[in-house]
């Protein structure tokens, strides 16, 4: 049937022709055709199969691996935000955590029980089940928003698709770490440099059945929302899942004083080599969970939690040169270039030597034998140096005083210390080029702008050609010259484009992060957003008088110091500084600031507190007049609509100023009817 032979050429050859353009795109890295046409082609082949069973049944579209999920991965936001964790690297920092909770919560050195896990050194993932179905399966992310990844996740033998109990709640967010057991990445091809990257590169697989070759494992180690809530505290949640067929990590245990925290970290280290997954410290977290809610968090990790690290890997190798680099604040970062040299499974080939003190302190000099040392993410950093192995012609180094851009370099005198600064900073801002590359490579990251796809490699490649030298270069980029660049294929540009127009929306908040004025974090951001509200008011500082006004009135705010305050200043009396800034905000749309609860039980009012308070400290106290909608005032003045005076010692000129002012004052017991209301 001539007929018949026509439609099986014609479809034949769309199939061909999807799968040149598959291999273009997921071996090849470098796709001939835009997503579209891509989809297309495939929608044109599913018709035909739809029309013509015994085309059906040759069922050649579904044997094109990685055909199906062709797009990334969709963007899902978290239910609850997945947050990192602070670090302790002794026991004095186990000491200072556990002081820090019991000042939170005014408990006076009360023995606080925590819960001890290995900190399992791989990818973390959220399983989301609704009535004890898996149906949805998110990578971290940005913490905020995640990716969808559940047919990854799916490959994952033991991972429970199902919970059968019929305790389990109607909505549980499963958190857990994902890794490749040594013993399986020992066998894999040399691809990556150790399990977790491994790991990270398998989960992000575009095609499940490549995911499904690598054999990845997962503990569960946590929780997302939960809904209704069961659990007390962290102990009975992980023996529940386990129950349910969840996989915990079995070196889990749970520790009061410090003495056993210690025991416990020494015990775990010593056999931390004989586990057939990476670990890189132990995660204690407060075991009841009321305690952890009232807790909460920082913005970027819970403060009911802490990784007390292992102590670093070592190695010896040679100096072969110290360049400088320069950070975004205009810091002047001494490296070490050393001879490669393998620091526990990781090749390390540059050291920080942190300052100029440091080196002098240490006497550091080109061609030194030198032990170097990497904890965790950090970079690695040089320890000491061998003086014995020094070659006696070896000459003392000395520190450039200008910065590679060839303006002067200086030492701040601190406030507070009134000390010469350790770091040596150069102070152009943006007319400097090498801190303008590190600004826009803080501009695009995650917390920032957020832009995927324009990552700090490419930054560097897009400024060495010209097509970005300041932020607002992002918004006008020469795509017919991108296109001509290797590596950059339809798909890679259609995505960047993409995620460019996606990240000039913004809020007010992660606008003020993203400038990159110095001492102004994540948290400061909010802080001055919740300030200024609209961009228009933020808009004054590039105003002298305005910004003088504006800048005393700062200090009311808490959290805000003289340090923030003159940072502020410095960055916005830099001419080249606000036209940049300004040339940014033309090309975005950044929205006002909402708090998160506008209709709490203070929103839109302006507090402070006097005295101290019997059931909760003054940071749990602010915590929770923020979270209803409050902002909390350091100091008196007619804008402050309530004093909150506690029963413990309250300064009573306050209470008088407050009185002449007219400003409502809450008692203590007000203050907890309040909250209990
Ligand atoms: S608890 C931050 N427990 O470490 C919220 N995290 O640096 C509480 N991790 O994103 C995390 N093992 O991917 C927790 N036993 C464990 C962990 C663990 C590994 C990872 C996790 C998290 C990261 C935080």
């Amino acid at each position: 049937m001539p007929e018949r032979s026509k439609i099986l050429n014609d479809y034949k050859k769309k199939i061909e022709n999807l799968k040149k353009h598959n291999n273009y795109y997921y071996n090849e890295d470098s796709p001939k055709i835009s997503d579209q046409e891509f989809d297309n082609l495939k929608k044109e082949i599913e018709n035909l199969e739809k029309k013509y069973f015994f085309l059906k049944e040759l069922n050649l579209l579904s044997k094109i691996v990685g055909a199906t999920p062709l797009n990334k991965f969709k963007k899902i936001k978290h239910l609850s935000p997945m947050l990192s964790l602070s670090n302790a690297f002794s026991l004095e920092d186990m000491k200072d955590f556990l002081k820090r909770i019991c000042n939170f919560l005014n408990l006076k050195n009360k023995q606080i029980e925590l819960f001890c896990e290995p900190k399992i050194d791989g990818i973390s993932a959220t399983l989301i089940y609704e009535k004890g179905i898996l149906t949805r399966g998110l990578s971290r992310g940005d913490g905020e928003t995640g990716e969808d990844i559940l047919e990854n996740l799916l490959t994952i033998k033991n991972l429970p698709k199902k919970i059968l109990s019929k305790d389990a709640p109607n909505l549980l967010e499963v958190r857990c770490e994902v890794y490749i057991g040594k013993h399986d990445f020992s066998k894999m091809s040399d691809k990556f440099a150790n399990p977790r990257n491994a790991a990270g590169g398998s989960l992000r697989q575009k095609d499940a059945k490549e995911t499904a070759k690598i054999p990845l494992k997962y503990f569960a180690y946590g929780f997302g929302k939960v809904s209704p809530m069961i659990f007390n505290t962290q102990n009975e949640f992980l023996k529940t899942i386990k129950k349910w067929k969840f996989e915990t990590n079995p070196l889990s245990k749970q520790v009061d004083t410090l003495n056993k925290i210690e025991i416990n970290h020494r015990e775990i280290e010593q056999i931390r080599s004989s586990l057939d997954y990476d670990i890189d410290g132990l995660v204690f977290k407060v075991n009841d969970l009321s305690l952890q809610k009232r807790l909460g968090n920082t913005s970027n990790s819970p403060r009911w939690a802490i990784a007390y690290k292992f102590s670093a890997e070592k190695a010896i190798t040679k100096i072969k040169d110290i360049m400088i680099q320069v950070g975004r604040t205009g810091a002047i970062t001494p490296v070490a270039k050393v001879d490669s040299v393998n620091v526990g499974g990781v090749v390390v080939s540059n050291a920080t030597l942190h300052n100029e003190d440091e080196i002098e302190r240490k006497d550091i000099r080109i061609g030194d034998t030198v032990q170097i040392q990497r904890a965790g993410d950090v970079i690695p950093q040089v320890v000491s140096v061998d003086k014995s192995k020094r070659d006696k012609n070896s000459k003392k180094f000395i520190f450039p005083d200008k910065c590679l851009c060839g303006s002067k370099t200086s030492k701040e005198l601190s406030k507070s210390t009134k000390k010469l600064d350790a770091v040596r900073r150069c102070t152009k801002g943006y007319s400097c080029n090498y801190i303008a590359k590190e600004k826009l490579k803080h501009l695009v990251s995650k917390e920032a702008l957020n832009i995927d796809g324009l990552g700090k490699k490419v930054i560097e490649q897009f400024w060495d050609l010209n097509l970005i030298k300041e932020p607002s270069n992002i918004f006008d980029l020469n795509y017919k010259q991108i296109e001509n660049i290797e590596g950059w294929g339809e798909l890679s540009i259609n995505n960047l484009k993409k995620a460019i127009k996606k990240s000039q929306i913004i809020s007010l908040d992660k606008f003020i992060y993203s400038i990159g004025i110095r001492h102004i974090g994540q948290e400061n951001a909010k802080i001055l957003a919740g300030f200024f509200r609209s961009i228009q008011e933020f808009s004054k500082l590039f105003d002298f008088k305005n910004r003088k006004k504006i800048l005393i009135n700062l200090i009311d705010l808490d959290g805000i110091g003289e340090t923030q305050i003159q940072s502020i200043e410095n960055f916005f009396f830099n001419k080249t500084n606000t036209r940049i800034i300004e040339d940014l905000m033309n090309k975005l749309n950044i929205k006002d600031y909402v708090t998160q609860n506008s209709d709490g039980k203070f929103s839109n009012k302006k507090l402070m507190f006097t005295g101290g308070f019997k059931d909760m400290s003054r940071s749990e106290a602010k915590e929770v007049a923020e979270n209803n909608g409050g902002k909390v005032l350091g100091s008196i003045s007619k804008k402050l609509d309530y004093l909150v005076v506690g029963d413990s010692k309250p300064t009573k000129s306050k209470i008088e100023q407050a009185k002449q002012l007219k400003i409502k004052i809450i008692l203590e017991k007000d203050w907890n009817k309040i909250l209990n209301s």
